[in-house]
């Protein structure tokens, strides 16, 4: 019986790879991440300072890249593989994560990066 559950689960996340499930999974796995949070983090912090971002009051500064799509690229600042991890660890840090970066630290706390990850993740 077990068996035959688990063979059966397997089946299901075979399926959902195959129709591509997988590709857009990244974008709902913030664990503990709350977008709408993340949204006014993200106001609060000021971040339209250097970037256009939809949803977002400021003066949509272009100094940074537009994060209309953050959710649906396969890099965070062309070269780091973005998932949520990395995400958060590049909010928090960018530098650390890309030595000679342009943007700053701006000191988010692990918690504050995870909401404002999970919203970057709404924005494709
Ligand atoms: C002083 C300007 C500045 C501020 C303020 C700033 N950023 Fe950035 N940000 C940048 C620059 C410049 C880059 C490009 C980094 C690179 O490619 O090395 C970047 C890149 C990013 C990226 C990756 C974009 C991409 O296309 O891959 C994300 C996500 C991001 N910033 C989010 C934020 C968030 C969220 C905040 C607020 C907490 C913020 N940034 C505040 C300048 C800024």
């Amino acid at each position: 019986m077990l068996r035959t559950c688990l063979s059966a689960s397997a089946l299901l996340v075979c399926a959902a790879l195959a129709s591509g499930c997988a590709r857009d999974e990244p974008a709902s796995r913030v664990v503990g991440g709350n977008p709408e949070r993340g949204r006014l983090l993200v106001q609060q912090y000021q971040c339209a300072a250097c970037h256009f971002i939809p949803e977002v009051q400021g003066v949509g500064g272009d100094a940074g890249p537009s994060l209309e799509y953050m959710g649906r690229l396969s890099y965070i600042a062309g070269s780091i593989p973005n998932q949520p991890e990395n995400m958060i660890r590049f909010l928090q840090n960018p530098p650390a994560v890309k030595p000679g970066t342009l943007m700053p630290a701006l000191g988010i706390t692990n918690d504050e990066a995870r909401h404002m990850a999970a919203f970057m993740y709404s924005l494709k």
